[in-house]
């Protein structure tokens, strides 16, 4: 079963490359690197090796970007097979349709991947085009069937809502065409104005509240309806397929972070590795530690961070840590625990102001 279980530990490895920077994105990614990338690799294994000896077994492994399926398979073989896997470990790879065929995902599974994260973000043309994506649809509908032909164990379709130009019915098309790919698992995320991107000097172009709101529950009707349930706010799955390394965040549970912009978390201490891979890079030449810089959580601030997180799960937060006078429809009791309807959902920060 794959929920949070006590025990786990998460590894999450960074990649820090893509073919071209999405103008919304705000993640630690550069388009115009891509010839640092073996030696970026060599990078990781490096400060993987020198850390693997203290490692626990990993339950789960996640490739992040930047666009991981930039990697070819040896590349990523050659990370995973330094990391102590526990038996049925978890291992995803976030991939952008455009850099993945039929024999990329083979070498994957092969090196032990076992779900793949698919960034298809729409299933409309010009929606993809809104967003600045490198893909049309078809690009996605052909990576999502190879991804199901491989067999791999499990399997999501990232989407976003709310680009300019995109109606309530590109929205309903884009979850009927996605759901026709009979995913496992679905992360819908309403697009966000993050500082410092493009879309953010470009007012014309910011999604409204209401269209996201009404789209958001559009979502959650479909999803639900197709037997994905959300366990999340912004992630549905099938039984049997949520993703154990989303649970390992949102549990508060420990993990370490390998590459450039990469967070570690282990037992209230977090760290972070400096944000470029030039930097990093030069840092393990120079037999020095990446570590940007760090923090400790006191109890109340963990408590505090543990009740924020688990309040936007499906789990909810025990009955006693929330002050629900007045949030009527926003939450719901089940036996000891609160959780969040639809409505509350979308008013997530909103509730959590009332946690104590
Ligand atoms: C780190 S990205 C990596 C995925 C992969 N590079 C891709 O784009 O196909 C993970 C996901 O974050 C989401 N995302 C990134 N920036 C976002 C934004 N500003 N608003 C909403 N979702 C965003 C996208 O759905 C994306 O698939
Ligand atoms: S959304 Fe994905 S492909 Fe686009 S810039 Fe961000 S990490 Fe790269």
């Amino acid at each position: 079963m794959t929920t949070g279980a006590p025990g786990h530990f998460g590894i999450y490895v960074h990649i820090p490359f893509c073919l071209r920077r999405c103008d919304y994105c705000a993640f630690a990614t550069w388009d115009d690197r891509s010839s640092l990338l073996p030696a970026y690799v060599g990078g990781l294994v490096s400060e993987i090796a020198a850390a693997a000896a203290a490692l626990p077994g990993v339950t789960s492994v996640f490739f992040g970007g930047g666009t991981p399926s930039l990697l070819a398979p040896e590349q990523l073989r050659s990370v995973l097979r330094l990391l102590p896997l526990e038996p049925a470990a978890e291992v995803s790879v976030e991939c952008n349709p455009d850099t993945v065929d039929a024999e990329r995902l083979a070498g994957y599974h092969d090196a032990g991947v076992t779900r793949i994260s698919l960034g298809a973000q729409s299933l409309c043309d010009h929606v993809l085009v809104a967003l600045g994506r490198t893909h049309g649809v078809d690009g996605v509908v052909r990576a999502a069937a190879a991804v199901a032909a491989e067999g791999f164990d499990s399997w999501n379709l990232d989407l976003i809502y709310g680009a300019v130009g995109e109606s309530l019915d590109d929205w309903r098309t884009t979850l009927g065409c996605a759901l026709d790919l009979h995913p496992p698992h679905v992360s819908a995320y309403g697009l966000t104005v993050e500082p410092g991107t493009p879309l953010a000097d470009d007012p014309d172009r910011f999604p409204d509240d209401d269209d996201q709101a009404d789209k958001y529950e559009l979502a959650e009707r479909l999803l639900s309806v197709a037997g994905l349930e959300s366990y999340e706010i912004s992630n549905w799955a099938r039984p049997g397929h949520q993703c154990r390394h989303n649970h390992c965040y949102w549990s508060q549970g420990n993990y370490r972070g390998f590459g450039c912009a990469a967070h570690s978390h282990v037992d209230g201490r977090r760290w972070w590795n400096v944000r470029t891979p030039e930097r990093y890079l030069s840092l393990l030449d120079a037999g020095e530690s990446v570590v940007a810089a760090g923090e400790r959580l006191d109890p109340t601030q963990r408590r505090a961070e543990r009740l924020q997180l688990a309040l936007r799960t499906s789990g909810g937060v025990p009955a006693s840590a929330l002050d629900t006078e007045g949030l009527d429809g926003l939450v719901e009791r089940r036996r000891d625990r609160v959780v969040l309807t639809t409505s509350g959902r979308l008013l997530a920060n909103e509730v959590a102001t009332r946690l104590r």
